[in-house]
């Protein structure tokens, strides 16, 4: 089976570590890629959003599965465009990838299937939007409704702030045309959890879940990022919830896709908020969460290549994935000024004693190599430093004692990861 990864984050690198274990594949390419997903793939310079030049390689090179991490590609087309050129693509079409794309389109379908979601409503109008915030009282959550990489979202805890955070997005444009829009929401309490399933259009298999850890600082502080770190699977998170999930939230929103004529195929991943009256969505996401995926690839036992394909082909129904009994724990190594502006050029050693560690795994994220063969930082997040542990204590030492190995002064990571778990 010949295979084609697009992106180059430590999301891919997973991926791509998880499927060059498959004895069907037979070669991996990955695109654009980075210096540690070249140890298990050949990266190919085309860029993740070239929907064009990504479909061509495909052909030309007879890749049999095209496997997109992040969503770019995915509302651009790149799906359809694969099943234009007859090559299998395990996401969802543009158009289904709405339901990442416009979290008013992803509120419309919770509601058409009685998905349980916070109240909310939709404002084109500042004025409006703000009499709604002063009828409504706060904490409320304002969002920009288009795609705003996780930054467009203000979880106000006063009414002023809830108006300042309508004239950034809706006057100042501070995310640009996603702000044209806005959807403000109750504000949920509880747990935050992301659980994923593997779709194929009908029928939803659980790839589990995981806990992310949102802001930069540690103690959940300080601005929103993409994510500093995960561990799985979280306590929290029990069989008796993963079922109501499987029942409320995701196979309803499979038969209402599929109902529009829009059938889900790919990655579903659930934002949940486990409150006191039951799981919750906040919003779906169209792809694997990065770091999640990272912790859920190092417990995966099955191939994940028949998996992807069987979601691909409609034929989950007969398909069943086995998980180790591990926990496993991701803390994301970043360059300093991330999220703001982080710095670029900071060498990075020590990876090989790193890896050394019992249980531990690396995956490179934002890394680059320069001409004299140097590793540097070369975006916001650049290491996913993972383990695995009989239990998330264990799996959190290990990770740690690699991120200690890491000789890296232009980075930082939280030292806090797993504290909502293990405290
Ligand atoms: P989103 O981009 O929609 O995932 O939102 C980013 C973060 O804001 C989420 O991970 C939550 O922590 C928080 N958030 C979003 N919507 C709500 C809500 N309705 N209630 C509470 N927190 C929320
Ligand atoms: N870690 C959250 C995300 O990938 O969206």
């Amino acid at each position: 089976m010949r295979v084609l990864v697009v992106g180059g984050g430590g999301r891919e690198h997973a991926l791509c570590w998880a499927l060059a274990g498959s004895p069907l594949l037979t070669k991996l390419w990955c695109a654009p890629g980075n210096p540690g997903i070249a140890e298990v793939a050949d990266c190919v310079p085309i860029g993740a959003e070239d929907i064009p030049a990504l479909v061509e390689f495909a052909r030309r090179e007879s890749v049999e599965l095209v496997v997109p991490g992040p969503e770019a590609p995915l509302t651009l087309g790149l799906a359809d465009a694969c099943a234009a050129a007859g090559i299998r693509c395990i996401g969802p079409s543009a158009e289904a990838a709405r339901l990442e794309g416009s979290k008013a389109f992803c509120k419309q379908v919770a509601d058409a299937a009685f998905v349980p979601t916070a109240a909310w409503a939709r404002f084109e109008d500042a004025d409006a939007a703000r009499a709604y915030i002063h009828a409504q009282g706060a904490p409320i959550v304002v969002k920009a409704d288009g795609l705003a990489a996780g930054k467009g979202v203000v979880v106000a805890q006063t009414v002023a702030e809830a108006e300042a955070a309508i004239a950034e997005i809706m006057e100042a444009r501070v995310h640009g045309a996603a702000g044209a829009s806005v959807v403000i929401e109750e504000c949920l309490v509880g747990e935050e959890v992301s659980f994923f399933a593997l779709c194929d259009g009908t029928t939803a298999l659980p790839l589990g879940a995981a806990q992310d850890h949102k802001r930069v600082g540690e103690g959940d502080t300080g601005p929103n990022t993409g994510g500093m770190g995960a561990f799985s699977p979280p306590p929290a998170f029990t069989d008796a919830i993963q079922g109501e999930v499987m029942a409320r939230i995701i196979r309803p929103t499979l038969a209402e896709m599929a109902a529009r004529g829009t059938p889900f195929r790919g990655v579903l991943f659930a934002g949940l908020m486990l409150t006191a009256a039951g799981p919750k969505l906040i919003e779906f996401n169209v792809r694997f969460g990065d770091p999640e995926c990272q912790a859920l690839m190092l417990r995966l036992r099955s191939d994940l290549l028949p998996a992807l394909l069987a979601a691909c082909d409609g034929e989950l129904a007969r398909f069943d994935l086995r998980w180790e009994k591990l926990s496993s724990l991701v803390v994301v190594m970043a360059a300093e000024g991330y999220p703001a502006a982080p710095r670029k050029g900071s060498v990075i050693q020590g990876l090989e004693a790193a890896a050394a560690v019992p249980h531990a795994q690396l995956f490179h994220a934002g890394t680059a190599r320069r001409e004299d063969g140097a590793l540097v930082a070369a975006g916001g997040r650049v290491l996913s430093v993972a383990a695995t542990g009989p239990t998330l204590l264990a799996a959190r030492d290990a990770a740690y004692a690699a991120v200690d190995a890491v000789d890296w002064p232009g980075g930082f990571c939280r030292r806090d990861i797993g504290w909502r778990a293990l405290g």
